[in-house]
């Protein structure tokens, strides 16, 4: 949702705002623009498109600054094109600001404003924050920031904001609430991001800013942070920490796109979110950061899971692990419904929120509300530092590395590892687990990460597969059991960067009306690995055959009687029902991924969407 660089310093800003802000164009990609400080007055570049659009027009500009800011975006108010596309000016041309969130009172601020003559260039909710902040400044002649912390008193909704000034040419003012934004510190320079993409390269002392932070940062004095929640408004002691990430993390590393390095991490992914969490003799498995909440999740009469988008597909995971091995009943809740649904809450509810960014603004709004009613509330998040992290009562981090590809993948196999290990530390404690059941389940787990690279080394037989299902304007995923939320995953993996039409259901309810859609043109991608409704399974496919949908199935090695069925199959190792999706959600990853790449799509930056949706 829009990605923000910013950077103040004695080298050349330009080449670091770029390519800033091709590490954070995950964020959001429809227009991309500059503002650079040269001779005391601000010269603004802005194209549509993507960074490299941005780029190719400056080649032939004068991109010579010490300081600048530079913003992607992801359009949410007015079309994306140039007059839309940040930094936006005063009318005296002597602020440029950059804004990524939403500000939800824009429009009587700007009629507000325009009532006082001020006419707008673009239709951004964005464009009122720089009128407002001129406007106070030059009303009651007061430092920059100060005028910030002024206007935005006045201002209802979420912001990350950088602003450049003639002012102070080598100063940069930031601001923060419910949009992330972090100060990297160097060596009299500093570099901004809206996460640690940017600024990793450069340094590794950063300040994460809380919300209400508005700070100054230049050359000439040392960094000045303070919150508009303080009536005072106290200078505060910035809180340096060392940025978990590192530069290989985020760079392809010989794969060509970053989703296929993405698919192809997760044995490695998946290991790591399981180092240190089981014991040695794996008697024993246990989160570190859940320890003190573990008695109250053991007692919780609940749990309320929610999440967005696939991390709300590892939710459903999650439900049928929790209740199956920990006999508590679990809810699954979109976030966005759950916040505005006035839900029913009790103190001993547990609310899990599960999010790779931790910035998913309706996934913390479900946290705020959670802990309003007074239930205990849990994050499982990727971003070392996101907001989840901080706003969450205790937490378990899943230690996939930084996600660029927009498509989810190891985020989502980490997650369900993770959600995995506190199943079975809570039933081991509760005692809701067999001990043969439990050794079966950590051994299995265990196996998981070479289980997942003998499915990796299929990727030939899977292109071919997706040379058919590239063919067809439509795709019908279905799945029963914990392999319901599979198929799920599978049909958004496919729509999301293929753009076919794909849906994901529960096999037994094709019956209820999807099976009117099924004719000789219809793929139907079964997962029909070992489990407990196999057979069901097998009818559920033949009543498809009898109506000549084409099936694609996911079945267990040495199985022949759904391959049988099927016009293409693809087999995975065997294992444990309760662990099939951490398999089974890897072919139909690198199905969605060649399907994309034959359809020519850009499959790390699908149209219309941004890796973290941190507006409403
Ligand atoms: C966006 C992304 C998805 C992601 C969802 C939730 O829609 O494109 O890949 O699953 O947001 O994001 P989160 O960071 O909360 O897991």
């Amino acid at each position: 949702m829009c990605g923000i660089v910013a950077y103040t310093g004695s080298n050349e800003a330009y080449p670091i705002l770029m390519k800033g802000l091709h590490r954070l164009e995950y964020r959001g990609y429809d227009s991309a623009g500059v503002a650079l400080m040269q001779s005391g007055s601000i010269t603004l570049y802005k194209k549509r498109g993507k960074v490299s659009d941005l780029e190719d027009y400056c080649l032939t500009k004068d991109t010579s600054a010490h300081a600048g800011i530079a913003h992607t975006r992801w359009a949410t108010h007015g079309e994306p094109n140039e007059q839309n596309a940040h930094p936006h000016l005063s009318e005296d041309h002597s602020l440029a600001l950059i804004h990524n969130g939403i500000i939800e009172n824009y429009l009587s601020l700007k009629k507000e404003l325009q009532n006082r003559g001020y006419v707008f260039q673009s239709d951004t909710d964005t464009e009122v924050l720089v009128h407002l902040i001129k406007e106070v400044q030059q009303k009651d002649n007061i430092p920059l920031d100060e005028a910030v912390m002024l206007a935005l008193s006045r201002v209802e909704g979420t912001y990350a904001l950088a602003i450049l000034s003639v002012d102070n040419p080598d100063q940069l003012i930031l601001a923060k609430k419910g949009s992330p934004l972090l100060i990297g510190v160097g060596d009299n320079e500093y570099f901004i991001g809206s996460d640690g993409a940017p600024i990793v390269e450069y340094t590794n002392k950063v300040v994460y800013l809380e919300d209400g932070d508005v700070a100054v940062v230049s050359l000439e004095n040392p960094l000045r942070i303070r919150n508009i929640r303080d009536e005072h408004a106290l200078l505060k002691n910035p809180h340096y920490q060392r940025l978990e990430m590192t530069l290989d993390q985020i760079e392809k590393g010989g794969f060509e796109t970053y989703m296929l390095k993405e698919i192809f991490e997760q044995p490695k992914s998946i290991r790591d979110s399981m180092r240190g969490r089981i014991n040695l003799k794996k008697e024993v498995v246990s989160l570190g950061g859940l320890i003190e909440y573990e008695q109250k999740m053991m007692n919780a009469k609940r749990f309320i899971i929610a999440a967005c988008g696939t991390s709300w597909h590892a939710g459903l995971v999650a439900e049928y692990l929790i209740e199956s091995l920990v006999r508590i009943p679990v809810e699954v809740e979109y976030a966005s419904e759950f916040r505005y649904r006035d839900p029913i809450l009790y103190e001993d509810d547990v609310l899990i929120a599960i999010s790779q960014s931790g910035e998913t603004a309706d996934t913390l709004a479900a946290v705020e509300l959670a802990k309003r009613h007074g239930a205990t509330v849990i994050g499982i998040c990727n971003v070392v530092g996101s907001t989840l992290a901080r706003e969450t009562m205790a937490g378990s981090y899943t230690h996939a590395g930084p996600e660029i590809g927009v498509a989810s993948t190891k985020a989502f196999t980490a997650q369900v590892t993770v959600l995995t290990l506190m199943a079975l530390s809570l039933a081991q404690r509760k005692g809701t687990i067999s001990k043969s059941m439990y050794h079966q389940l950590i051994n299995d787990l265990e196996s998981i990460p070479e289980k997942i690279e003998r499915i990796l080394a299929k990727e030939q037989h899977i292109q071919k597969i997706a040379q058919f299902v590239a063919t067809r304007p439509n795709a019908i995923f279905l799945g029963r059991g914990i392999n319901y939320p599979v198929a799920l995953e599978g049909a958004l993996k496919l729509k999301e960067i293929s753009y076919i039409h794909a849906e994901g259901y529960p096999a037994a309810e094709m019956k209820h009306g999807p099976i009117a859609l099924i004719d000789e043109h219809m793929p139907l991608i079964v997962i029909a690995t070992e489990q407990l409704t196999y057979d069901k399974i097998v009818s559920n496919i033949q009543e498809v055959i009898a109506r000549k949908g084409t099936i694609i199935s996911i079945v267990t090695e040495g199985d022949t009687t759904v391959k049988g069925m099927s016009k293409f199959c693809i087999e995975i190792p065997r294992t444990e029902e309760l662990l099939t999706p951490l398999v089974a959600s890897v072919p139909l990853q690198l199905l969605a991924y060649h399907v994309a790449l034959i359809r020519g799509c850009d499959v790390d930056k699908p149209r219309n969407l941004a890796k973290s949706v941190s507006v409403e």
